[in-house]
């Protein structure tokens, strides 16, 4: 990313407008809408060939790592697409906890319908329709990059989270622009995955969908922003584990007074 693209990201956005897809600010959350609603049905197909298979695996084991055991606690999965944190969210809860997932995309949402039994409500991030403190645990995965700013996401993160409750957010960044990982990861998500995309049933929307998925990780905000933010948002030790060079999962709790 250029420093100028850092400056205008730096004023809240994950990333600065793409105008390869949509001209301004102002377009990008109807465009993230329309192009979830229309590849939703896709959206698992061409993520389990993304990650080889193992992204059920991958977000269970982040969920535990994170600390989420049996027991009586409320997760609320931000994002929650078709439902893969959820999913992975129950399969650790069982019958003990309750998971509630919110998405901006019907698309999404209706997918999600067909293999979730949990509460799933429209909704966006940065403005969650929930009371204060009712979340033990506040969940997002892969959609960090698709908010339209991360602080007032964040501080929406801390008000419906219980004193002492914990956040974690599973993305994808782009290692160093000079590093073997970077140039593997832009070969693998810039040409291969679009291209795999395209022979689906999904097509053309979804090539675009995985076209928009490199870029947006390319052009993300630093890790450093992102910690920053967390912090200044009023997150206690907000913190990044990397997995394999380029999944990073920040963690962070809401401090108990
Ligand atoms: C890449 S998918 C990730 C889905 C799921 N969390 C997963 O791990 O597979 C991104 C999801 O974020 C949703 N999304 C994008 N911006 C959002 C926002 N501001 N608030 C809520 N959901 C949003 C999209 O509709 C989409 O379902």
């Amino acid at each position: 990313m250029s420093p100028s693209r850092e400056r205008e990201s730096a004023a809240g956005a994950p990333h600065p407008p793409l105008e390869k897809y949509y001209p301004g600010e102002a377009q990008r959350r109807a465009f993230v809408t329309a192009l979830f609603d229309r590849t939703a049905r896709h959206y698992d197909g061409i993520t389990r060939l993304m990650s080889l298979g193992s992204g059920s695996w991958y977000r269970r084991d982040a969920l535990r790592r994170m600390g989420l055991a049996r027991g009586n606690v409320h997760l609320l999965d931000v994002a929650v697409g078709t439902g893969q944190v959820a999913r992975a969210a129950r399969d650790i809860l069982g019958e003990t906890g309750r998971v509630t997932g919110v998405d901006l995309s019907m698309g999404m949402l209706s997918e999600a319908r067909r293999h979730l039994a949990c509460a799933l409500v429209q909704g966006v991030a940065e403005k969650l329709p929930f009371a204060d403190a009712c979340a033990d645990f506040v969940t997002m995965g892969y959609a960090l990059r698709h908010v339209t700013d991360l602080a007032s996401t964040f501080r929406e993160y801390l008000r419906v989270l219980k004193p002492g409750g914990t956040l974690l957010i599973l993305e994808m960044t782009r290692p160093p622009a000079d590093t073997a990982a970077y140039r593997i990861m832009r070969f693998y998500l810039e040409s291969v995955v679009p291209r795999m995309a395209r022979l689906g049933p999904g097509g053309a929307e979804t090539r675009t969908l995985m076209e928009y998925c490199w870029d947006t990780v390319n052009e993300c905000v630093a890790p450093a922003t992102i910690i920053e933010t967390l912090a200044e948002s009023g997150f206690s030790a907000p913190r990044r584990n990397v997995v394999l060079h380029v999944f990073s999962e920040y963690v962070a709790t809401k401090p108990r007074d």
